[in-house]
């Protein structure tokens, strides 16, 4: 069996090329289309592939399937380049602000005055929370992760708000969606408050979104917060570099639940659940862990040492991604604007942040982590920023999920609309045992 390049039609469009395969055993021939899309790879149509060779394909990790077709996030791994509706993640994390960019993965443009007042009106309507939910987080443990709480808080979203679970309604898939960007932030610092002791504080619709979060979040009945521009500014950012991803881990899952028909409130939980882990979104936490273990630049050595030592389990965290073989463009404007927004946090002299940068150095020299192309990601910097902002590390991911919600939410409406949609169900390789006889219970 091997595939080749059929040059016969060499047109450039949508589609026009083939590749042929051929069964050298039966000398049978199967033409696969191409497939080109506005900008990156082509990619190869196998979905008539077992119809007409008998044959799946096997990816794990799904490294080379395109699951979907998309309109909303572009990304070159080998430039390093990462669009939103074709806007430069540059460009929006300078000067964009976080809901902006929410309407414009939602509805593919940029919003017009008019249309974003309106837009910002609709997602203020929603901030609140059924005050039933409130009993719901008194369930819980306070010692629990926020994320546990998040998961399970969200998912029972689908249990308090009935008049937006219907998916063939466009008006309560839309409702759906402004819900859960508008109450994400009363949920995020509903579960901080929770998990420190504190009581809820009530979302304020005269503050802005990131505003009305970090109110929420830091200010106690008995004495307010200061709203500081320079933590506003700098959380606007990590939000707006943190909105969409393409199909990363999360987003297919959101996706993979979604194909099914399943509510929205139900996908997302399921996409937080995905994010959690430490080669998802926990990796932001794990950094911090990382960089506070070591200590000191004298250590940086023996951690690379162990990255690379294939017996030990440890990586190095906020390094790496499945598809940047470059410097990842949201680590870039991190880096890039970190001294300014530290020392506008009054924090003139970071440790973490120095030490991260000295194993930055030193692991972009090393000969492993060149080979393999392993660049800081955007998790690298992030942890440091948000501690310097006075929020706990278990809280780091809870961030990630807040800002994400509309990069899920959007892709998840781009699924249910379109026509191609069917449910997700990947195939195996059978490993198992072949047929075989049962054997009774006496006999075994
Ligand atoms: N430290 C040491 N070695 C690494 C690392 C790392 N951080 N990342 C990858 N490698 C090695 C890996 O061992 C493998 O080596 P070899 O070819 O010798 O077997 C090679 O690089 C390729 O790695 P892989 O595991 O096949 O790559 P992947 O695409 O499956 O994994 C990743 C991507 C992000 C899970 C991985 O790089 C990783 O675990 N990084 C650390 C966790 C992290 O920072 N995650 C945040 C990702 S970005 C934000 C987000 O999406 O949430």
């Amino acid at each position: 069996m091997y595939i080749m390049l059929d040059t016969s039609k060499s047109s450039v469009g949508q589609s026009g090329d083939f590749v042929t395969i051929i069964d050298e055993r039966s000398g049978k021939k199967f033409r696969l289309a191409i497939m080109r899309g506005t900008m990156g790879s082509p990619v190869v149509d196998i979905s008539r592939l077992q119809s007409e060779m008998g044959l799946y394909t096997y990816d794990p990790g799904y490294g080379m399937t395109g699951s979907c077709s998309s309109d909303i996030t572009f990304i070159d791994g080998e430039k390093g380049v990462l669009m939103h509706r074709g806007y430069d993640i540059g460009e929006l994390a300078e000067q964009s602000d976080y809901l902006e960019v929410c309407y414009l993965l939602l509805n593919g443009e940029l919003p017009a005055r008019a249309e974003k007042e309106s837009f910002t009106a609709t997602i203020k309507y929603h901030t609140m929370l059924h005050d039933q939910m409130q009993y719901f987080f008194r369930g819980f443990r306070r010692d629990a992760h926020p994320m546990a709480v998040m998961v399970a808080v969200v998912g029972a979203l689908s249990a308090f708000y009935h008049d937006s679970l219907d998916i063939q309604d466009e008006g309560q898939r839309k409702l759906a969606s402004y819900r859960m960007i508008a109450k994400m932030p009363t949920i995020a610092a509903q579960v901080y408050k929770y998990t420190i002791g504190q009581p809820f504080v009530s979302p304020r619709n005269d503050l802005g979104y990131v505003e009305n979060f970090l109110n929420m979040t830091f200010s106690v009945p008995a004495e307010g917060y200061r709203l500081r521009p320079a933590v506003i500014r700098a959380l606007e950012r990590i939000f707006i570099l943190h909105a969409d991803h393409e199909q990363n881990a999360s987003t297919s899952t959101v996706r993979l639940a979604g194909s099914s028909g399943a509510n929205p409130f139900a996908c997302i939980a399921a996409g937080i659940s995905s994010l959690w882990g430490p080669a998802h979104g926990g990796a932001n936490e794990a950094v911090l862990n990382m960089l506070e273990e070591m200590q000191s630049a004298s250590r940086v050595g023996e951690f690379i040492a162990r990255a690379k030592d294939k017996q030990d389990p440890f990586r190095l965290m906020g390094f790496g991604h499945r598809v940047y073989k470059n410097y990842d463009p949201r680590a870039t404007v991190l880096r890039s604007s970190m001294r300014e927004v530290l020392s506008e946090l009054g924090v003139e002299r970071e440790p973490l942040f120095e030490l991260a940068l000295e194993l930055e150095k030193i692991a972009l020299q090393d000969k492993y982590f060149v080979e393999r192309k392993l660049f800081p990601n955007v998790d690298y910097y992030s942890g440091i920023l948000l501690r310097a902002m006075g929020f706990p590390r278990s809280m780091f991911t809870v961030l990630f999920a807040l800002a994400r919600t509309v990069g899920w939410v959007a892709q998840w409406r781009e699924m249910v609309e379109d026509p191609l949609q069917r449910i997700g169900r990947p195939r195996q390789l059978y490993l198992g045992s072949p047929p075989r006889a049962f054997v009774p219970l006496d006999d075994r």
